[in-house]
């Protein structure tokens, strides 16, 4: 099996990406496998300035998955580009900065900060954040701001290909995936987390100290795969699917609803170990089907 993926011009040595704010920045999964193993590592997501994020607690288990509220806790992008990125391995694997902006402008800038980083193969601009009070899923349900985002990201960002990860949060999310593909984005991720909340009964308080939260893992993988089938049939550009994905037959059915490859989040936290290892699942069972390389399988649902 050839395990390579082409997506947005950038080659993946294999399709698992561990996706954003499950990863770290990467270097703190070392003790668990070699980050040169995977296909790709979409980084926290980096906003101009350094941010705290949200009170605590703002983690919560629920049934078969987990709700958070972290509000983009990182380092800023100074940081990250001067401390981060240099330790990564980013020849052997493709390193993924994942934007996170309060306005249009401010994505511009941010943009325009990694449009000579070599390090970096791909922006992946997140309108789709739930947990956060400006920017976030207000952007990410609002079509007109969807594109004016990916253009304003694209007219800043030189020839780096830019993927617009998308909210589950909508109505319609062809309508998301279509605004994305207008603005200019060479693909598209999804899903980010969906809104949700957990409360407790004997306190009286809702479970996460921001109220609401974003649920992802197993829980969510039936809506993830409903919106990256609808994203993949309304659109021309390529798709990074996630949500749930928690074995290689998960990964698969991404891929075979039209993904050209999948982003590993809640996973990490189970298993660290998780995304190095299913990167030989997922071979293995390709092998099992017989198959030689993607193109052969991607996209060939039979409906
Ligand atoms: C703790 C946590 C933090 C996250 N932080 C980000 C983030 O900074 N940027 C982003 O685009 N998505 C973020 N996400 C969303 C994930 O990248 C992913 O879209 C979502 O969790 C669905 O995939 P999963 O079910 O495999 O976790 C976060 C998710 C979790 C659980």
């Amino acid at each position: 099996m050839d395990m390579r993926v082409q997506i947005a011009g950038v080659e993946l040595k294999n399709p698992v990406v561990t996706a954003s704010g499950t990863f770290g920045y990467g270097q703190e999964f070392t003790p668990y496998g070699d980050l040169k193993k995977l296909g790709g590592i979409s980084v926290k997501g980096l906003s101009l300035k350094p941010r705290k994020g949200n009170p605590m607690p703002r983690l919560v288990e629920t049934a078969s998955g987990m709700l958070n509220a972290i509000g983009i806790q990182n380092v800023g992008v100074e940081e990250f580009l001067g401390n981060k990125l240099p330790k990564l391995p980013w020849k052997e694997t493709a390193i993924i900065a994942n934007l996170y902006a309060s306005s249009v402008e401010e994505f511009g800038d941010l943009a325009g900060l990694f449009a000579d980083e070599e390090g970096v193969a791909l922006l992946e601009v997140n309108v789709s954040c739930p947990n956060v009070k400006a920017g976030g899923s207000a952007f990410g349900q609002d079509p007109t701001l969807i594109r004016k985002v990916t253009e304003m990201v694209r007219s800043r960002s030189k020839d780096k290909p830019v993927m617009v990860k998308l909210s589950p949060n909508v109505t319609d999310i062809t309508v998301a995936a279509r605004a994305a593909e207008e603005g200019g984005a060479h693909a598209i991720s999804l899903i980010n987390t969906i809104s949700g909340m957990a409360v407790d009964i004997r306190r009286r308080r809702p479970c996460l100290a921001n109220v609401v939260g974003g649920l992802s893992g197993p829980a969510v993988k039936p809506v993830a795969l409903r919106c990256v089938h609808q994203a993949c049939n309304a659109v021309t550009i390529p798709a990074m699917g996630m949500g749930g994905i928690s074995c290689a037959q998960d990964a698969l059915e991404f891929i075979l609803v039209g993904a050209h490859a999948i982003q590993v989040g809640t996973g990490n936290f189970i298993r660290p170990d998780f995304s190095f290892r299913l990167v030989d699942e997922i071979e293995a069972l390709a092998d099992e089907l017989g198959l030689s390389n993607w193109d052969e399988f991607r996209g060939t649902l039979q409906v």
